[in-house]
């Protein structure tokens, strides 16, 4: 499938002449770094004929594929969205693997310690690229900054490392989805009195702050809308997203009349403490990244809305930006990302997200970010039937 990219390039091209300029290209590899790197990237070259060690390698048939070296991507964790592991590996993996590059793709699994051994052994495996996901931005600098010594070209992949030293930022533009989200949530409350309790991301993760500056930019306004309750989720646990929610809900006497919940998964956790308290359905919340249990709680009645990333996207932005880097070359980008940190202006491509409501759940389905026979399963079909999703 050939996927515009909003910035408007096709990404992900497969048999067209954009596929067939990104192997040229690859070929005519401008040494970019210093003696290391051309030694790093011929000890890639030989790395490559074997395929990588991870198992989501590009290793199938070496002899047709660009030569650019190897990319290294650490996620962060398969608890914070499930997002990580079932949308932005297979989408990563496909966009390298369309694009020929030699990569591997690894998990910190939330364990900074583990994000930093995976580095170090990516480097070590002579990666010219590594992209991260910070767990926060301090030890997402020291990695950075390592690579950097080392000669290997680092990019922030969804999350910006503030303070860091990435050459490039990927993601989508995070203010927009908290801006998004603050509509949906005044859409399904209306124009009424209403008590609304913020249920923000990680303190640690630079989106978070983001996501909930654009939602009150949207709400702070709105005159009937008072805030009763607001608190941060440590690494986005939705299992201490119960607890702290059930604390402000205890606080607020009950009078919550809407929730803005950061994802997905704290949203789940939100909708189980409404639940118990027989205000499920009753109370709009909000959520983010489109995963089957959000689209089902749309579905449901139980959540108001959600925001579609696009993994596909995200992914092959990434691979653009990676294999640019790993030639040697500038990446085209949609503009820069001041880093409050340093004062840095970052390079950046940032894509535009989606609000998703019950209307218009089949867009993610037809743009492949989920699985109709996933989100309609037998204890669905009804509700989607309802809402035209087939
Ligand atoms: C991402 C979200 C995700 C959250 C938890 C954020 O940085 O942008 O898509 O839900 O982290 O992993």
């Amino acid at each position: 499938m050939l996927f515009e990219s909003t910035y408007g390039r096709p990404v992900g091209a497969t048999d067209d002449n954009r596929g067939a300029g990104f192997r040229k290209e690859a070929v005519q590899v401008k040494r970019r770094h210093s003696a290391w790197l051309a030694a790093g990237f011929a000890l890639a070259l030989t790395i490559s004929a074997c395929g990588s060690d991870d198992g989501d390698d590009s290793g199938d048939d070496s002899s047709s594929k660009s030569a650019q070296g190897k990319v290294g991507v650490i996620l962060p964790d398969t608890e914070s969205s499930v997002r990580w592991e079932s949308a932005d590996r297979p989408a990563l993996a496909a966009a390298f693997e369309e694009a020929g590059v030699e990569h591997s793709i690894q998990n910190a699994e939330g364990d900074v310690d583990k994000m930093t051994q995976i580095a170090d052994s990516m480097i070590a495996d002579g990666v010219t690229v590594l992209a991260i996901v910070n767990l926060d931005s301090a030890s997402g600098a020291a990695i950075e900054e390592k690579a950097k010594s080392q000669g290997v070209a680092t990019i922030d992949y969804d999350r910006l490392t503030l303070g860091g030293s990435a050459e490039y930022y990927v993601s989508f533009d995070n203010n927009v989805v908290g801006e998004l989200q603050g509509q949906g949530l005044a859409d399904c409350l209306g124009e009424k009195d209403a008590n609304i309790v913020y249920l923000n991301g990680s303190p640690t993760d630079n989106n978070a702050t983001l996501f909930s500056a654009g939602a009150h930019s949207v709400l702070d306004p709105i005159k009937t809308y008072k805030t009763v309750g607001e608190q941060a989720v440590p690494e986005w646990d939705s299992e201490e997203a119960a607890v702290i929610f059930q604390q402000l809900y205890t606080q607020a006497d009950g009078k919550v009349d809407g929730v803005l919940a950061a994802n997905d998964g704290l949203a789940g956790a939100v909708i189980s403490i409404l639940e118990a308290n027989g205000r499920a359905g009753k109370v709009p919340v909000t959520g983010q990244d489109a995963t089957v249990e959000g689209l089902q709680n749309l579905l449901a009645g139980t959540q108001c809305m959600t925001v579609y990333k696009s993994a596909t996207e995200e992914a092959n932005a990434l691979a653009e930006v990676a294999i640019a880097l790993a030639n040697g070359e500038k990446a085209d980008t949609t503009g820069v990302t001041e880093d409050p940190e340093s004062d840095r202006d970052v390079p950046s491509i940032l894509l535009t997200p989606k609000s998703i409501t019950k209307e218009n759940i089949a867009d993610v389905i037809a743009d492949g970010g989920q699985k109709l026979e996933d989100v309609c399963t037998p204890e669905f079909a009804d509700a989607c039937k309802k809402a035209g999703v087939s």
